[in-house]
């Protein structure tokens, strides 16, 4: 039975695999064929992409005219655009491509669809909060669903940068610190934009970035430059792009910032020796905004046409914005500079993604108005973007106060973000709409009896304005937040408990929203005061796409609910957590540290000559004005249930090379709920060529059961679980003992010993 189930296995994949290749080599032969009847010109224009200038992400070029964009789509100078967005417009621009240039080559619609479309999931950093890989995939198999129906072909997403510094404002967009955890968020990512296959209308290419190590931004300042020892960039920094590859995704798009002193766009060490020779990625590569015009203030090219050059032979196949290729490439292929076949190469490879994208087919068939209509926003839509928000809600603090009956007396609900319908949409919010997302007070509401009372007010400003929230730290408190917080004051006095929605703008995070401090901005640390000295209890709601430095709001209030900025649902997906229609068991995906100066801080660091310990004396590698512990580890979430670890056990004490063991974890519901807990497996190798981290995540189960229940959770480890890379690139399998640490987050763990046989 076995056998046979064996053999129709291997029958479908290789008749899959088969298919494949066929379609591939037909792709090949049409790609040569048209690329013998292009132009040089036409060629370069393939490379070629333009914004539209009616929604700009970055500085738009002051010489360009919406109308001499126009002109060249028609001219066949350009061969992508970005922002062009609904069934309409994108049919009209791909009109003007296909029914006036000379050889009628559709465009490639590409847009930043970050964490939905026009349905807006949680921020990236809140979904990877969740553990769930199914959801996440799940969450961009409709954002692609959506993007595709109004015409869009291409994502810039997923962004897999680590990032161990929360002062930079992109970790929002990311999966936090870890590249176990990053991979498999990548992995999910890709599929779900991609699908089955790139030719269905309702899935789009994914693009990985920013390769590479933009997230090491040094003092967590966007763009800044990037040194990292080849040791971290291969262990730590490139496996989720790696990830990328594995889960085949069409394009990568590469980096503002230097690395080692040399910028990523252009840099032939990570495109050509890594991205292309090493990992074979032979998709397409796109530039960031204008990082082909960066290559001149960078100081690596004297002018636009050298830093043409730089990228191309850096392998960038294609500009997005900076107008380098279309306006320099002709001269340096006429002056012998830089071969044809360079740029044929990379023509071959937009056009390859045009035919597998089915556009030569039918270069209307994303545009749909009608699918535009049925399909996005749905209700169902709207479903699934309310169980994403509930599972990347994190509980950090509860004094056995949450869940609240939905019977209580009074509740007063306070604080900036309280009735906010628009920062829960969160930055790259793509499609969503202003103001749409469900705010808390509005979940809170429809979450109570008839008989609670709630009382509302905002308490004070949140900082909106972009010059005030950068100086926040500078602003003096006005009368109008005096009496804010009083009356919020006024109102906790009355009330059986207080819930404070307290945290960031929408906007404080994303590109080029770095902090210096990560606090509450503005003035809520002293509504937080003023509401702490009242002595009701306060159950704290964070809205925030990064970690938060507040060790005041952890020790003073009764609860504290991380809820990210998470999107549509957002106050819905709250209050079935505030209320106990929803058990929370989300877990940090990044470490919050307790103060600002403890940047960088991440779990999986090396163990030093001196490290602190319990009763250490002073030489050890800490500080002497407080701890060097995290707030909140990484991993880290509670739930209104507990959780048992116990009987960690190994299949074996001793692991053969090329074998593999089990580990073993009874894990038991002791409350009186149901709830899903994930369980973390942690590795540490004792001894190697190389200083190894004191932990590292190596696999992870998120498990449901009921109250009284147990479950055994297994894992499986081989050699490439125990295995790193050296300074070379080498992957390295060093024998010598295990350390195996089993638990619900990066510090409660069970722990258990065993070893790698020559
Ligand atoms: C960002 C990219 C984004 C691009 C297009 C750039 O400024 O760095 O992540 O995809 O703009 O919007």
């Amino acid at each position: 039975m076995f056998k046979k189930f064996f053999l129709t296995a291997i029958f479908v994949f290789s008749t899959i695999f088969i298919q494949a290749k066929i379609i591939d080599a037909e792709i090949e032969k049409k790609v040569n064929t048209l690329l013998q009847k292009m132009t040089l010109e036409e060629k370069i224009g393939q490379l070629n992409q333009y914004s539209s200038t009616w929604e700009l992400t970055g500085p738009t070029p002051e010489d360009e005219t919406n109308q001499n964009r126009l002109d060249d789509i028609k001219s066949g100078r350009v061969g992508s655009m970005l922002n062009v967005v609904s069934a309409k417009e994108t049919r009209a621009a791909q009109k003007l491509a296909v029914e006036n240039s000379r050889l009628g080559i559709p465009l490639i619609f590409g847009l930043d669809v970050i964490h939905g479309f026009r349905t807006i999931f949680p921020v990236p950093l809140g979904q990877a909060a969740s553990w769930d890989m199914e959801v996440i995939k799940q969450g961009a198999r409709i954002a692609a669903t959506e993007a595709a129906a109004a015409g869009i072909h291409w994502t810039f997403a997923p962004m897999v940068d680590i990032s161990r510094d929360p002062r930079w404002g992109r970790i929002m967009e990311g999966a936090g610190e870890d590249p176990y955890l990053g991979s498999q968020i990548a992995k999910a990512l890709v599929q779900g934009y991609q699908g089955k296959s790139l030719s269905s209308d309702n899935t789009i290419v994914a693009c990985a970035k920013h390769y590479a190590a933009y997230g090491g931004a040094i003092a967590g300042r966007d763009y800044n430059s990037v040194d990292l020892s080849m040791y971290d960039l291969y262990n730590i920094y490139l496996p989720p792009y790696k990830a990328c590859i594995d889960a085949e995704a069409g394009t990568f798009m590469n980096s503002f910032n230097t690395l080692n002193g040399i910028p990523a766009t252009g840099n032939q060490f990570l495109v050509n020796n890594i991205l292309r020779d090493k990992w074979q990625f032979s998709g397409l590569l796109l530039s960031d905004w204008n990082s082909i015009g960066e290559l001149i203030p960078h100081g690596l090219a004297k002018n636009l046409k050298e830093a043409a050059r730089i990228a191309l032979q850096g392998s960038t196949d294609m500009d997005m914005e900076s107008s380098a290729y279309i306006n320099h490439l002709a001269e340096l292929v006429k002056t012998g500079t830089i071969q044809e076949e360079q740029i044929d190469n990379a023509v071959k490879r937009v056009l390859t993604l045009k035919y597998k994208l089915g556009l030569f087919d039918d270069p209307y068939k994303y545009c749909s108005t009608e699918r535009e209509r049925s399909q996005i926003y749905s209700h169902e839509n709207q479903s699934f973007a309310l169980e994403m928000a509930r599972e990347s809600i994190v509980l950090l603090k509860n004094n056995n106060i949450l869940p609240l009956s939905k019977e209580i007396g009074s509740i007063a609900v306070v604080g900036p973000l309280a009735a906010d319908k628009d920062n829960p949409l969160g930055s790259w919010r793509c499609q969503g709409e202003e103001n749409t997302a469900v705010s808390l007070l509005s979940g809170i509401r429809k979450a109570v009896s008839s008989k609670t009372k709630i009382h509302y007010a905002k308490g004070c400003d949140l900082l909106t304005d972009e010059q005030e929230y950068q100086f926040h730290n500078q602003i003096s408190i006005n009368k109008d937040n005096y009496q804010g917080i009083s009356k919020a004051v006024k109102i906790a006095e009355k009330a059986d408990v207080v819930i404070a929605a307290v945290g960031e703008t929408a906007l404080m995070s994303g590109e080029a929203r770095s902090r210096m401090n990560i606090d509450l901005p503005g003035v809520q640390n002293k509504l937080m005061e003023e509401l702490t000295k009242i002595g009701k209890p306060i159950i704290v709601v964070l809205f925030n796409g990064r970690p938060l430095a507040i060790p005041e709001i952890d020790k003073n209030a009764a609860a504290v609910v991380e809820s990210w900025l998470a999107g549509s649902q957002s106050g819905n997906a709250i209050a079935e957590v505030l209320f106990g229609d929803h058990n929370p068991g989300g877990k940090l995906p990044v470490t919050f540290p307790r103060h600002v100066g403890q940047i960088p801080i991440y779990y999986n660091h090396l163990n030093t000559g001196r490290p602190v310990m319990e009763n250490s004396d002073i030489f050890v590698s800490g500080y002497t004005d407080g701890p060097s512990t995290p707030l909140y580890p990484f991993g880290y979430g509670l739930s209104y249930t507990t959780f048992e670890y116990s009987n960690l056990k190994l299949s074996n004490k001793k692991l053969g090379m090329d074998k593999s063991l089990t580990v073993s974890v009874d894990l038991t519901n002791t409350g009186e709920r149901k709830g899903k807990e994930t369980v973390q497996l942690y590795i540490r190798d004792m001894v190697g060529t190389y200083s190894r981290p004191i932990k590292e995540l190596k696999g992870f189960k998120k498990v449901a059961l009921k109250p009284g229940q147990t479950k055994t959770v297994q894992f499986e480890i081989n050699k490439d679980k125990l295995s790193y890379y050296n300074a070379q690139y080498e992957q390295i399998y060093e024998p010598g003992e295990f350390e195996i640490m089993v638990g619900g987050n990066s510090v409660d763990l069970l722990t258990t010993k065993f070893e790698l046989l020559e």
